[in-house]
């Protein structure tokens, strides 16, 4: 545990550079990235690493898609942005497009995944007292204990983790939480005639990919239902193909009131979110009451329409699912003492970590990046293995070698 995973000079100017200037809002791993192609990232000294994180899940189409690329390229050098005081000739174009990829009457485009969290829940309250008939400022929202939607201030008015909410007080109020992955809590909570909604994730990705039980989905869809409370999916980073699935949803056949999408919409090249609902729900919305200077611009409209046809042209869930399978059956193979767990679903992975001390997770990803592959502890002992869909299977084996002899450095 005392190996010496020193950075190179050149790369040591680029992290004193951000120690000094920028907020210590971040612990990033020691790598100074600049180039990025496929499945692989590059460094400031040219080194090559496999990218097994995806910039948490947003790359899902790989680093500097082509096609992503050449829509971007094009669409930048002729409009970019109108504000909505104006339309433009992209807007209506994608509306109908993502409505139609994913079946609802009405999209609401804003920017960044937290925005759309905010944005349902906004929704869901305003049916709340419109359609469902819940007194004034009586509206409750129920989330699960784990959660991970972002950091604004509702964000983490609805966070488990102390590391997100502590000290950051006042809190939204009208936030309820239950255990995740627990139908009887669940059903209990719903029970409450102020309840709007309940927003969940299909996988827990940031509290380490926390698999529910199957028949979960199923059970909160029919829960939902009877109460009269609306199903908030959060499939920022579940969904776009990442799980196996075009939507994590889809394992269970379950359709949610409200969709949010948001990082792989633009194959990480910018923060585009959508948020997805039929028009009982949307249309209690009236003009001035919600926006975003950013949201629906005619880029991030150009771009998202070509992010969600290579999901789809290039068969990226049906990769995800097959490459998904070899990559668990070959970390299981390694038998490995320090691997207490393997767990996910397609291309959302994790190991969790075998031993009491986080240091040892962190330690195992420097040896990663050493050997050439790049991942991140979350929460202590748990590491995610998210590479981009387009991973071909000698690459998943060449990756998992790599993990291998990251393993027997550490022990
Ligand atoms: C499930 C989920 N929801 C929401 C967000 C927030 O997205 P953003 O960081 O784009 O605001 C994240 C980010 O990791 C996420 O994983």
């Amino acid at each position: 545990m005392s190996t010496n995973h020193t950075v190179s000079a050149n790369a040591a100017k680029y992290l004193e550079l951000e120690d000094q200037f920028g907020a210590h809002n971040y612990h990033p791993l020691p790598v100074v990235l600049e180039k990025g192609e496929g499945v692989f990232l590059y460094d400031v000294d040219g080194k090559r690493y496999y990218d097994f994180l995806s910039g948490y899940s947003a790359v899902n189409q790989g680093h500097c898609h082509p096609g992503i690329i050449k829509t971007l390229q094009e669409q930048a050098a002729k409009l970019t942005l109108t504000s909505r005081a104006f339309h433009n000739n992209l807007l209506g174009e994608y509306e109908a497009y993502i409505t139609k990829y994913f079946g609802y009457e009405k999209v609401l485009p804003m920017n960044t995944g937290v925005e759309g969290g905010e944005t349902a829940i906004k929704l869901a309250r305003r049916w709340g007292y419109n359609v469902k008939g819940i007194p004034e400022n009586k509206a409750r929202i129920i989330f699960a204990e784990g959660n991970f939607w972002g950091r604004t201030l509702a964000a983490i008015s609805s966070s488990t983790d102390p590391s997100s909410f502590k000290g950051f007080g006042p809190y939204m109020p009208g936030f309820g939480l239950v255990a995740y992955n627990d139908l009887a809590a669940l059903e209990n909570e719903l029970k409450d005639t102020n309840v709007a909604a309940f927003m969940v994730e299909p996988i827990q990705g940031e509290a380490g990919v926390v698999l529910p039980d199957d028949g979960y989905l199923k059970g909160v869809r029919n829960l939902c239902t009877k109460y009269n409370v609306l199903f908030i999916a959060d499939e920022i980073q579940t969904g776009l193909a990442r799980t196996g699935k075009m939507l994590a949803c889809d394992h269970e056949d379950v359709r949610p009131d409200i969709l949010i999408l948001g990082k792989a919409l633009s194959g990480g090249t910018l923060p585009i979110s959508a948020v997805l609902a039929d028009d009982v729900i949307m249309m209690q919305i009236k003009p001035g009451e919600h926006g975003s200077t950013y949201g629906g611009n005619p880029l991030a409209c150009a771009v998202a329409m070509k992010s969600l046809e290579v999901l789809k042209s290039e068969k990226m869930a049906e990769n995800a699912e097959a490459m998904g399978k070899l990559l668990r059956t070959e970390l299981e193979k390694l038998n490995s003492p320090l691997i207490k767990l393997v767990r996910g679903r397609g291309l959302l992975n994790a190991i969790v970590i075998n031993h009491k001390d986080p240091e040892v997770s962190w330690e195992l990803c420097l040896h990663l990046r050493d050997l050439g592959l790049l991942a991140k502890p979350t929460h202590g002992d748990k590491i995610r293995f998210a590479p981009p869909l387009i991973i071909t299977a000698d690459q998943i084996k060449e990756a998992v070698g790599m993990i291998a002899e990251a393993l027997k450095r550490l022990s």
